[in-house]
């Protein structure tokens, strides 16, 4: 029985295996149920008293060493099976296509890394949002219409689903001293009758900045960079006089056409211009409200919808689309940021 044991115990030392078979089949020469090593076991129920301790030893390491073998030689096989044998190409990218991001994310990603590259930090806040910081803060008038049931999702007298991220601004407002320079993204709400060209729910990145000596020329060179940086080297942008409770004065801002590069084209309806963000230097009352001395510091701000840019990049006429989550058009967002 000795001989046989260290006779096996050498064969189990030197085996290789190049295949998962090969190794299966000396499983089942040494350890299955009438395997080398299993038929020793049962010999050893007659082995006299006297010697059972001695050879006990010597089986059980000669059944760890041969399991050992297996789980070693189990790793070296695997990943060598017949078919991926010969002339692997671990470069080779893998069969299962990636996901996308939705067009969204990726453009509000890109707006976010075009603003941090300018000194802009993401701020956040609640979607369901009370009355101070969506609009008194923001110095809507009572009787305003925005305030009004047809553009306000209202859950009772004081609280709404945020109808811009303003109100995020607010809260940073109240919370930090200036210099303040800030973008926040986010999902807002409004009681539009679904088209087109509206939603009742639509996501935002607004901005401000806030310091000694803000002035409207940096307004609108921030908003140049931006918009070269979005839409090319080559973009124009125009601003219009407008009306916003919380700044004044207040502005849109249209870019050059980027399809027809403002020639005129169906995209800008001929005019060779297109509208993308409203903005202002803040009004005084909002620092005030907000604790800030308007006396000391001035700032700007602007909004955007990330819909409206997304579309302009991507040349897609139906807000629709990006609610719907239909795989055929998500498909064609192709990125790994
Ligand atoms: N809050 C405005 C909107 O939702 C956008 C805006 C922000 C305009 C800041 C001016 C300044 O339409």
């Amino acid at each position: 029985m000795k001989e046989r044991i260290e006779s096996l115990s050498k064969e189990i030392e030197v085996f290789t295996a190049e295949s998962a078979e090969q190794l299966e089949n000396f499983r089942i020469k040494m350890l299955g149920k009438k395997g080398l090593v299993t038929q020793l076991f049962e010999e050893f129920k007659n082995v006299s008293p006297e010697l059972k301790r001695e050879f006990g030893q010597v089986l059980n390491v000669l059944k760890n060493a041969t399991q050992n073998k297996i789980n070693e030689l189990k790793e070296a096989v695997s990943g060598n099976n017949s078919d991926l044998q010969v002339g692997t190409d671990v470069t080779r990218p893998m069969p299962l296509s990636l996901g996308s991001r939705h067009p969204l994310s990726l453009v509000r990603n890109e707006i976010i890394s075009i603003f941090s590259r300018i000194g802009f930090v993401v701020s956040e806040g609640p979607e369901i949002e009370d009355d101070w910081h969506n609009f008194s803060a923001l110095n809507f008038p009572e009787e305003h219409p925005a305030r009004d049931m047809q553009d306000t999702f209202f859950i009772d007298k004081q609280i709404a689903l945020r109808t811009h991220t303003s109100s995020v601004q607010v809260r940073v407002m109240e919370n930090s001293k200036p210099p303040i320079r800030t973008i926040s993204p986010g999902r807002v709400y409004r009681n539009e009758a679904i088209s087109a060209r509206a939603h009742c729910q639509f996501h935002q990145v607004e901005g401000l900045y806030i310091d000694s000596q803000v002035s409207f020329a940096d307004l609108k060179q921030t908003l140049l960079y931006f918009a070269k940086e979005m839409f090319g080297d080559k973009t124009q942008i125009r601003l219009r006089p407008s009306y916003f409770p919380f700044t004044e004065p207040s502005a849109e801002m249209d870019i050059s056409c980027p399809f027809c590069e403002g020639k005129g084209c169906s995209i800008c309806k001929g005019a060779g211009w297109v509208e993308i963000l409203g903005c202002g230097m803040v009004d005084p009352n909002v620092l005030n409200n907000c604790k800030i001395d308007a006396t000391k510091y001035s700032g700007f701000a602007f909004g955007m919808g990330i819909e409206r840019i997304t579309m302009l990049k991507y040349k897609i006429n139906d807000l629709r689309l990006f609610f719907e989550n239909d795989i055929r058009f998500l498909q064609q967002f192709k990125s790994v940021v």
